[in-house]
């Protein structure tokens, strides 16, 4: 990556860390920092914290952490590269020269350019005379022409070479079709072949209007697979992708109606609903769901109506929720989808079925009814603790006795013997709770569960050193020097864990600069979160001098001789057991 060192100050000082966030989260003053509710996971009192003398940020509560340009690849969920040029975007500043950045920028945007002359060339098809069989197929679909226009539709021709020669004429090559997923390359022969070959297509276009891939349907329902889609390329993300987001954005201020399926979120469409997504062939994630966040308060999930749709609706409320999305949930009655709902009784119909949408807790309650047959007792025992369980799970106490109240009605039980059950499982769940926080403790002590450095775990005293040694260069950098002169010795073969090893590597490449925004090209924002820890534990301790920096170096040094030690799990034991006696 050619970004220069030179650049990355520049746009961070022309982004101070405060002023940028300030546009994102309430943030209010609180000694030398700054505090809010975080934005990247959905709390009630402020554990995200901004510390203007780093110009870095971190949450407490859930660990994401790092410099401005980590915050706008979380924020705006945007890669590096694509983060740098938001940052430069929004002050005035010219991304660096062809020659400085080729390689990402200039491919990325020409495989956005590429991407757009497919779609246009899969338009155009869509009105030729080998389009017959799919424009028959929207009409019977009743998809009108202006849905057409309004969604880019098109048709790739049932050829093996027709989008490629057309796109050899446009100046792009088989190799960076093959990329885009616009082309296949067989393993046997070495040749390449269209990719798309006699489906519609449905581009899909990213917030910033670029056509970033594609999903193709069979023109008829017996060819398989129904549908084929764009891998993940340079380009494009399914997890952080959804269907016609481009459009929702501008008008879900109240809601956005969540589908499981192109075709649904056309037809929501031209009923009259703008605000409709959906996720690209897979299960929702919290990516996702945290992308909606941005945009909306609410999500309704029109899921299909059949068991796999409710199933799935299921699965995504607890994603939604945790982005701080209120769900609910419509029934589809007689319809398998949205679509044919729509087709069937009419824009109208479906509006008041979106505003009779049932919050959660009746989609959960209605499942686990028409699962048990109340006229039997054994059943409708089993129906009450099921119900008891969901009830125990919500927060506030008003609205757990709301919910008992609905309950015993529609169980038939009286709503004293509902409450008292609905106690018992909210102690027991809160036992546990506290077992799982201990574990926890555990575990980080330990290095188990350790995602970021996985050789945590048996290498702790390493691995601790390794992170003062990192920290204390970040945070004084002419301590380097004495590295670089050879006054202290210490060379990447001293690190024991490979995550030690990989960001000491990039710091020697920035001769000792380690900068987090130049960082950021190598590592995830998780691992960036944990190298801004790094800096910043050191940051709060009183000594960072030389003497610190040999001793962490000896102690590295040491430990490196050493065989995984056994001995560390019984240190996190006794952390364990003084916190314990020192809450008591
Ligand atoms: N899907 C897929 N591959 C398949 C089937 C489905 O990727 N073989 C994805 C597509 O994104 C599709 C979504 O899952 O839009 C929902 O599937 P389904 O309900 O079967 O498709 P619809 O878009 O509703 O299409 P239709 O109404 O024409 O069946
Ligand atoms: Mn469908």
């Amino acid at each position: 990556m050619a970004i220069s060192q030179g650049f990355v100050e520049e746009l961070k000082y022309r982004n101070r860390i405060d002023d940028v966030i300030s546009s994102y989260v309430n943030l209010k003053r609180a000694g030398s920092n700054k505090v809010g509710l975080c934005p990247f996971h959905s709390e009630k009192t402020p554990s995200f914290t901004v510390f203007s003398n780093t110009e870095t940020f971190k949450c407490f509560g859930c660990g994401a952490g790092g410099d401005v340009i980590t915050f706008i690849m979380r924020a705006e969920n945007l890669d590096y590269i694509s983060a740098l040029e938001f940052l430069a975007k929004k002050s005035g500043l010219e991304m660096p020269g062809e020659t400085e950045n080729k390689s990402e920028l200039v491919k990325r945007s020409r495989m956005h350019e590429m991407n757009r002359e497919a779609a246009r060339y899969f338009n155009k098809m869509l009105y030729e005379p080998c389009a017959e069989a799919a424009r028959a197929y929207l009409a019977k679909r009743k998809l009108s022409s202006s849905a057409v226009k309004r969604f880019g539709l098109g048709f790739a021709p049932q050829s093996f070479d027709a989008l490629r020669k057309y796109m050899h004429t446009k100046g792009y090559r088989d190799e960076e079709l093959r990329e885009a997923f616009l082309c296949g390359k067989s393993e046997r022969t070495g040749s390449y072949f269209d990719y798309f070959r006699g489906r519609l297509i449905f581009p899909i276009i990213d917030n910033l209007g670029n056509v970033v891939g594609f999903g193709g349907r069979a023109t008829d329902d017996e060819t398989k697979p129904k549908y084929l889609n764009t891998s993940d390329t340079p380009v494009f993300k399914k997890s952080r992708n959804l269907f016609a987001l481009n459009f929702a954005r501008t008008c879900c201020e109240e809601y956005i109606i969540l589908c499981e399926g192109y075709m649904d979120v056309i037809a929501v469409n031209i009923a009259g609903f703008a605000n409709a997504v959906a996720t690209l062939g897979t299960a929702l994630t919290s990516e996702q769901a945290r992308i909606m966040a941005k945009y909306t308060k609410k999500v309704v999930i029109s899921y299909d109506s059949d068991e796999a749709g409710q199933a799935a609706a299921k699965r995504a409320i607890p994603l939604l929720e945790e982005a701080g999305l209120e769900v609910s949930v419509l029934k589809v009655k007689d319809a398998k989808d949205p679509d044919e709902y729509i087709k069937k009784f009419g824009a109208e119909k479906f509006r008041a079925l979106i505003e009779g949408s049932r919050g959660k807790f009746d989609f959960l309650c209605d499942g686990v009814l028409k699962r048990h047959d109340l006229e039997v007792p054994d059943e409708k025992v089993k129906a009450a603790r099921e119900i008891c369980e969901l009830i125990a799970d919500i927060y506030s106490s008003v609205e757990r006795t709301v919910y008992i109240a609905k309950a015993a009605e529609k169980l038939g039980i009286e709503a004293k013997s509902l409450t008292s059950d609905v106690e018992r499982i909210r102690h027991k769940k809160y036992r546990e709770d506290e077992s799982a926080k201990m574990r926890k403790i555990i575990s980080d002590t330990s290095g188990y569960g350790d995602r970021v450095n996985r050789e945590m775990v048996g290498n702790t005293k390493a691995a601790k050193a390794e992170e003062a040694i990192i920290g204390l260069i970040m945070l004084k950098p002419e301590l380097f020097a004495k590295i670089k002169t050879g006054e202290l010795s210490l060379s990447a073969d001293d690190f024991k864990t490979s995550f030690g090893r990989k960001v000491f590597e990039a710091i020697e490449r920035q001769e000792g600069r380690a900068d987090l925004g130049m960082l950021g090209a190598e590592f995830s924002v998780e691992e960036i979160a944990r190298i801004s820890d790094m800096q910043r534990k050191r940051a709060e301790l009183a000594k960072n001098d030389e003497t610190v920096l040999a001793d962490s170096i000896n102690a590295l040094k040491k430990e490196k001789n050493v065989a995984q030690s056994g001995d560390e799990l019984e240190d996190a034991m006794k952390i364990i057991l003084s916190k314990k006696n020192s809450s008591k």
